[in-house]
Parts: C-alpha cells; structure tokens; sequence
C-alpha cells in the first residue's frame, strides 16, 4: 500500500492553509478571497515599518531585562529586526496581502529568518497596543517633520517682510481699500498664524507623547513587563494611565488632523489674497513663471495654480479630519477594527500639509512685488480719511464731529472724481477751519503709515522692531 497523500482540498486542507495565519488555529477554514482583500492593511499600513520596527525591538529587549525572554534571544529578535529593517529600505522585502498588516509582515519574516525565537516576541503585547504605539510614533515625527517645514515658511516670511517693510498697499475690511498697510506688515500677519500652528502642533505632541504599548489586547497582560523602560527606550515621557483607553484611545490622530486643517485654512487664505494679487486687476504681485502654468487655449494666461491647489486641497485635510471624527464617534471601548481606517486620513493630512508648506516656502521668496501699483492702489479709495479725521482731533475737534467733516470732504472730492489729497487747502478748510498746509503730508500712503506707530502697528519702524523681537524669540 501506498503512503495516503497529505489532503489537497477538503476540510483538512482548508484547515493547514488556515493554520498558516498567525492566528489561524481556531479557524476551520481559509478566509474568503473577497474578505482577504477587503480587511487588509499591508497595502497602506507599510508606511509604519520604521515605527514598527521600533516598537518591536525595544519590546523584545524589555523581555528579555525582565527575563521572558533569555538574552540570546532577545539579541536575535533585536538584529532579526534590523536586517528586515535594512531589506524594506532597499526595497527588498516582499510585503504579503495574506498576512493582513505591517505588524504581520514584520513578524513573519522576522520568525523565517530568525526561527524560533521569532515566535516569542509577540509574548505580552497585542497589535492592539502595538499598533496605537507605532501611530503615536508615527504622528509625533510627522509632527517634528512638519514644526521644521512651519519654521523654514516662517523664516522666509520674516526675510519678505524686510525686504517689502517700508512698502505701502492698500490694507482691506470687506474687500474694500481700508486704510493704508506696509507689505511687510501683511507678511508678518500670515507669519504670525503659522507660529500658532506650530505651536498648536508641538502642544498635541505633548498630550500623545505617552506609551500606550503594554496595554496588550486591552486589559494589560500578565508578564511582568516593564514599561517605563519602552517608554524610556521609545523616547516616549511617560506611560499611559488605562489599558482600555491605550488601545482605543485616537485623539492625538484627530489633534494632529485639526492643527493640519486650521494650518490649511491659513494657507488657503494666504492662497486666496495671492490669487487676486497676482490678477491683473490687481496687479500687486507676479508669482514667478516656474510657480505658474499656462492654459492650453488661452496664450496669454499665467495662471496661478499652486495657491488654488493649496486652497483645493485644504478641503482634503478638512475631509481627513472629518473622517476621523465620524471613525470615532460610535465606537464602544475599546479596540475595534474600525480604527483600522485611522492611518489612510492621517498620512494624507501629513503628506498634504508637508507638500503644501515646501511649495509655499519654495515660491514666496521669488515673489514679485509691483511696489507702484501697491502704492497706486493705496492711494485710491480715500484711504487716508480717517488719518484726516485724527488730524482734526488732534487740533481739539471731537472724534465724532471730526468724522462727519471728513464724510462731507469725502462726498464733496468724489463729486469731483479726486482724492483728499487732491483738494486745495480752501477746499478743505470748508469742512473745517482747524485745517493747516501741514495736513497734506498726513494724507500721502507714507504719511499715513508712519503716523501708526506703535507696538503691533503698520509703521515700517514697527516692523522692523517686529522682525526683530521674532528674531530674538527664535
Ligand atoms: N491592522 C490593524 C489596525 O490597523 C492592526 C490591529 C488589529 N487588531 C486586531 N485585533 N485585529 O488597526
């Protein structure tokens, strides 16, 4: 009689193929093609690796200091890892659909190459835990990545802010010519929405800064783990409080998206004012050549589509952090595999901001600034009326009278198509017989913006000792 040959379907064969799923021994059969591809991660989640691997190595060396794992083996976990760290870098590792996530890849390969010592490093811990650690990894460098790029932005609006200082444009409420600004105070005031950003961002980082691993699945586990020394290893500043919060808890992920998509709204309203700007009805600025791109009917067009698309894509990130706010909202504790959907809204948050801040940082340097049509533009308007109005008060007129002379002077010059300045001394002292030939310098743009000077004003001295202090501060 011949040797029976090992089943090739059946129950039994269903079952060995079952078998060769890390958590496959309770299984009867072999999951479902359909389900295989719709549960899995490996295809996005691979971009924890680096984190993983971290995660991995200082757990496998706390096993083995608490003596769950004998030292030998700790030491081949912790090299296993590294040289399946070296293969991802180039390119070398084959990641596998059927092995569901980045914690299940590593690991397999870890055990292949390793043997059996590979088996004992998941001892303690669950991808529950273990994927919230690498997510916080993950969010604190994307955060660290992102605080330099807010800095290099910031640095370039500084150096903006210098160069245009003593430029004179129209400052706007309602879209309608306001009152006279410098254009270094203009940078200075997208400056200071993205020193917030930062700092919003650094203090998220304070809150996630915590070891959720040792957790386990969601109870904690009964080795006798040491925590704080992962933490310590991980450069984490503490462990966390709760073993059900750890494993569920994604605020830092929803924090993260939030700083992301406030940072965008910045961004799309800077993107906002250079596109009209950059419109010839403007003409305040030109956006270099390199930064725009043309039409493919129109041959006169330059358009300025890395603003729009910042603008467009500030709605993504928006819709990333909406995504993760609804991910949340009806999950009971604590783990669910509902927060596998977690990582996709994070990474594009990050990788938007990063894209958006090195463009943005790339461009504004080689911004053009149309210094005459600015000062044309802030001449226009009767921008320079309330400065009329606080020269009166100045000479003893009450605010309020001051300002209903100055009404009159203004229906009076547009009546005649002119500016303020364009009416001759007797006209003025029409409105008010406190007007002197002194008053003519008060209503030039320049006159107008070196009258505001004080701390946080548009006077060009103003900026400079703004530029100053935010050189001090850094
Ligand atoms: N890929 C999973 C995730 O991203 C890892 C955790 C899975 N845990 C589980 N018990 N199935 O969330």
């Amino acid at each position: 009689m011949s040797q029976p040959n090992p089943p090739q379907s059946g129950p039994a064969a269903a079952a060995a193929e079952s078998n060769r799923k890390l958590w496959g021994g309770r299984f009867a059969e072999s999951t479902d093609q359909l389900v295989e591809a719709f549960t899995e991660s490996v295809s996005f989640d691979r971009r924890l690796w680096r984190q993983d691997i971290a995660g991995s190595q200082a757990h496998a060396r706390m096993l083995a200091g608490v003596g769950v794992l004998a030292a030998a083996e700790g030491e081949a976990i912790v090299a296993g890892l590294q040289a399946i760290g070296e293969d991802i870098a180039a390119g070398r590792f084959q990641w596998q659909q059927a092995l569901e996530d980045v914690h299940m890849n590593i690991e397999s390969a870890l055990t292949a190459r390793i043997g059996d010592a590979g088996k004992k490093l998941h001892t303690g811990r669950s991808r529950n835990d273990q994927v919230a650690t690498d997510l916080r990894l993950y969010t604190r460098d994307a955060i660290d990545e992102l605080a330099d790029l807010l800095d290099a932005l910031a640095e370039v609006l500084l150096q903006l802010a210098e160069r245009e200082a003593d430029t004179v444009m129209p400052g706007f409420t309602h879209l309608q010519i306001a009152q006279p600004v410098s254009f270094g105070h203009h940078m200075l005031a997208w400056r200071e929405m993205i020193v917030r950003d930062r700092a919003r961002l650094l203090d998220a980082r304070k809150r996630l800064n915590q070891l959720p691993l040792g957790s386990a699945a969601l109870a904690g586990t009964v080795y006798p783990i040491d925590r704080a020394y992962v933490a310590q290893q991980l450069g984490f500043e503490a462990v966390t409080e709760n073993s059900l919060d750890s494993v569920s808890d994604r605020d830092f992920a929803v924090e993260f998206c939030a700083a992301c998509s406030l940072l965008m709204v910045h961004l799309s309203r800077w993107s906002e004012e250079l596109i009209l700007w950059s419109s010839p009805l403007f003409g305040f600025v030109k956006l270099p050549d390199r930064f725009c791109t043309g039409s493919s009917i129109m041959p006169q067009k330059k358009n300025p589509d890395v603003p729009e698309l910042v603008r467009g894509k500030t709605g993504r990130v928006i819709g990333d952090l909406q995504a993760l706010l609804v991910l949340m909202k009806g999950q009971p504790l604590a783990y669910n595999r509902d927060n596998q959907e977690d990582k996709q809204p994070l990474f594009d948050a990050h990788d938007t901001v990063a894209a958006s801040l090195r463009v943005f940082a790339a461009m504004l340097p080689s911004l053009q600034v149309e210094r005459a049509a600015c000062r044309a533009a802030a001449a226009k308007g009767f921008s320079t009326a309330t400065d009329l109005a606080d020269y009166l008060v100045n000479r003893g007129l009450p605010f309020r009278d001051a300002h209903h002379a100055v009404g009159s002077a203004v229906a009076y010059a547009a009546g005649k198509s002119c500016d303020l300045a364009d009416l001759t001394l007797d006209e003025l002292r029409r409105f008010s017989p406190l007007v002197e030939a002194d008053v003519y310098e008060r209503l030039t743009p320049e006159g107008s913006l070196g009258a505001r000077n004080h701390f946080g004003a548009t006077a060009p001295q103003q900026v400079r000792a703004a530029i100053a202090r935010a050189r001090n501060r850094a």
